[in-house]
């Protein structure tokens, strides 16, 4: 029985069993020629208009998109010819000569050379824990590993899988990644979402999309029906939300068997996260990332010769930041930073320096971020160094933008003949922020201001140097105010580790 409604009036019309037949028929080979005429549909992808029938809307992500025949033969039977027409694609990406040549980079990841240990213990086991260096390819290499065995063995589109980032800037620009290296557009087997924006096709298998894009489905959908892996990327990178999903997905485990969860870290503190879920293994991915070399403050002053005074050193916040910086961090928490600098400073022996470094280093100022320096350095970048792009850690927005603002105002760097002056932060709008992943006309040096979300959750490309004014904004607890608040700090040795393994570098502190 199908009811059809025309204008104002509805009427139910009965169709045998053989008719109904017929028209499951054509519409499943509808859906299958629709699927082949894939390019058309996913140049429209990047539209992103609301009219667009491939944009994910908030209340539309998740639901089942076949309405015909959940559960029944028929739609076993479309899965199976959609399964092997993934195939089929997937066989003639890998085939092609830019196919290859992708497949050849993506072997000398360290993470490809774990593929079979990987897929291997997901396959025995309900969780597995996974933890490797930044940039050995967790994040592009795992989901697709999963995506590519399961459409190799013609199970493709009965995979659904959901790879959670803790920003949005990384569910975007990992989507967009793994969609290049597998030939495809965004939108086709693989798409993402984030609030309120998002490209998920019919025939998407895998989705990234922020933790809290994933609480919120579970909100409504207790069981993840359909879904068949969750991997959480970053555990490493702890908040509320991401401490409320492994409680939550803790919780389904054992009402979803067949549901296969994967965690991901960049760090070794997986055996926490391992004991959590009753042991589950363990699988780290050895293997460098970059070599690169450190430079530390003392080298940087002994090769550029330049001076540290008390006056050079005022950083210019202007007025207002003043105000902020004296309302929001208290005396103590400056003295500490200090004392722990000078007890360093103490502590090391800078014998073999010249006296004008020794000099500058006896009057260098801890509490200040070091504008003058930090411009110093990208002028000597751009004069003296090879190409390849800049990366610079600030602690903030704050200073990102006013350090922007001074940096627009030398003669160098200022010009966007020579230098292409990017600033990256959580807050910015996904399409200023996708700009940092494009490579600068010839001649052109691109300098990116960022914050600590470039250290592990983004992977830029073409950075050659990293410049780390070696603090960053941590989580702390205003006791007075008795609030959680973002203050300025040292960074710990781990986190720097994870961004000496980013590129070459050269280091501020
Ligand atoms: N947007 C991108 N463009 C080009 N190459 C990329 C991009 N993202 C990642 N890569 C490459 O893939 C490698 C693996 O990255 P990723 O999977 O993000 O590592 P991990 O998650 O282990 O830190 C990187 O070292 C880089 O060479
Ligand atoms: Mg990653």
């Amino acid at each position: 029985m199908i009811s059809v409604h025309r204008g104002r009036y509805s009427c139910n019309v009965s169709l045998n069993f053989g008719l109904l037949k017929r028209v499951n028929a054509y519409l499943g080979e509808y859906l299958s020629k629709k699927s082949r005429n894939k390019e058309s549909f996913s140049d429209n992808c990047f539209s992103r208009s609301s009219s667009n029938s491939s944009i994910v809307t908030e209340e539309g992500l998740f639901e089942q998109p076949e309405p015909l025949a959940s559960g029944t033969a028929l739609m076993e039977k479309i899965l199976l010819r959609r399964s092997s027409l993934l195939r089929d694609q997937q066989q003639a990406w890998q085939e092609s000569l830019e196919g290859r040549e992708m497949l050849e980079f993506r072997q000398s990841l360290p993470a490809y050379k774990e593929k079979d240990t990987i897929l291997t213990a997901i396959l025995q086991n309900q969780v597995v824990i996974i933890s490797g260096e930044t940039g050995c390819g967790k994040t592009t290499q795992i989901p697709q590993f999963i995506l590519e065995s399961k459409i190799d063995s013609a199970r493709g589109a009965f995979c659904s899988i959901i790879c959670t980032q803790p920003r949005r800037i990384s569910a975007i620009s990992v989507s967009e990644r793994v969609a290049s290296e597998r030939g495809e557009k965004l939108g086709e087997s693989v798409g993402y979402k984030v609030r309120l924006e998002g490209i998920k096709g019919r025939d998407t298998r895998l989705l990234f999309c922020t933790t809290g894009i994933l609480l919120r489905r579970l909100l409504v959908d207790r069981n993840l029906k359909g879904v068949t892996h969750v991997i959480v990327d970053e555990i490493h990178e702890r908040g509320m939300n991401e401490d409320f999903l492994l409680i939550v997905l803790k919780d389904l485990l054992p009402r979803r068997p067949e549901l296969k969860l994967i965690l991901m870290s960049a760090t070794l503190d997986a055996e926490l996260f391992s004991s959590y879920f009753d042991g589950a293994p363990l699988i780290h991915i050895p293997g460098f990332t970059y070599p690169v070399r450190t430079h530390f403050l003392e080298n940087i002053l002994e090769m550029t010769g330049y001076r540290l005074t008390p006056s050079n050193q005022i950083d210019d916040y202007g007025q207002e930041r003043m105000w902020k910086m004296s309302k929001q961090a208290p005396r103590k928490r400056k003295s500490q930073i200090v004392s722990s600098v000078e007890d360093a400073l103490r502590a090391a022996d800078f014998k073999d320096f010249s006296p004008q470094t020794q000099e500058s280093l006896s009057c260098w100022n801890p509490d200040c971020i070091g504008f003058n320096l930090i411009e110093y350095l990208l002028s000597y970048i751009c004069e003296n160094e090879r190409p390849g792009a800049v990366l610079v850690f600030m602690t903030g927005w704050d200073d990102i933008s006013s350090l922007k603002d001074k940096l627009q105002a030398h003669p160098i760097l200022g010009d966007p003949s020579r230098v292409l002056l990017l600033s990256c932060h959580g807050s910015m709008a996904s399409s200023e922020q996708k700009l940092i992943f494009e490579e600068p006309e010839d001649g052109v040096r691109k300098i990116v201001l960022t914050t600590n979300i470039a250290e592990t959750s983004i992977t830029i490309n073409d950075v050659v140097f990293v410049l780390d004014c070696g603090k960053a904004k941590e989580t702390s607890y205003d006791a007075l105010n008795n609030t959680p608040c973002l203050l300025p700090s040292w960074v710990s040795k781990v986190s720097t580790q994870q961004v000496r393994l980013l590129s070459d570098c050269m280091y501020d502190l």
